[in-house]
């Protein structure tokens, strides 16, 4: 069993400085057409970040990564919610919550290269270095954290906790 931890980890205004502050980071760094959320743990993030760029040409899209259950095939990703072809010429801004073993994003950007995207750069709020299994680095970072599971602000347990404003650790009881 696990509970949440006795204080949040980063508190809602906290993440709230953090998503402006990257917000500017992105805008002075590059030029997209689109964005593409990971779902569902970025839902939040990435309506948050969104609204730091008001244009009225910007296309927000969401995708979902499924690791395939296929041994022949450990660390590949199955897509599903989203055509990859129409991101065919695009700039791309792919933004999930968290950057863990770093498959995900890797795996993600790969493919919408593939597909023909113009360009790909990754984003992610939260990001756990010391459990990275592939060599990756997002372009742009929020808060490094330690090996911890995390919750709220989007992120889940089991499906719980995603609505919860702050970012919290689950410890084992
Ligand atoms: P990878 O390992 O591919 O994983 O970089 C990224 C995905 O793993 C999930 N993940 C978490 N979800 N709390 C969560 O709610 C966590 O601490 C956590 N660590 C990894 C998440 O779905 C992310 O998109």
């Amino acid at each position: 069993m696990y509970k949440m931890s006795m204080m949040p980890m980063f508190t809602a205004e906290a993440i709230h400085e953090c998503v402006e502050a990257m917000a500017g980071q992105i805008r002075r760094n590059y030029e997209f057409d689109v964005v593409v959320g990971i779902l569902t743990g970025s839902f939040i993030f990435v309506s948050d970040l969104c609204r730091y760029f008001p244009r009225q040409d910007l296309q927000i899209k969401f995708i979902k990564a499924s690791s395939y259950c296929d041994e022949m095939r450990p660390g590949e990703l199955e897509v599903s919610g989203l055509d990859l072809k129409e991101l065919a010429g695009k700039r791309v801004l792919l933004i999930d919550d968290i950057l863990d073993t770093g498959r995900t994003l890797k795996c993600l950007s790969e493919k919408i290269r593939a597909a023909g995207a113009a360009a790909v750069k990754t984003c992610a709020l939260l990001d756990k270095p010391s459990r990275r299994e592939v060599e990756f680095q997002a372009d742009f970072t929020g808060f490094k954290i330690e090996d911890k599971f995390v919750v709220g602000y989007g992120l889940d347990y089991a499906g719980e906790y995603r609505t919860f404003p702050d970012i919290w650790s689950l410890e084992e009881e």
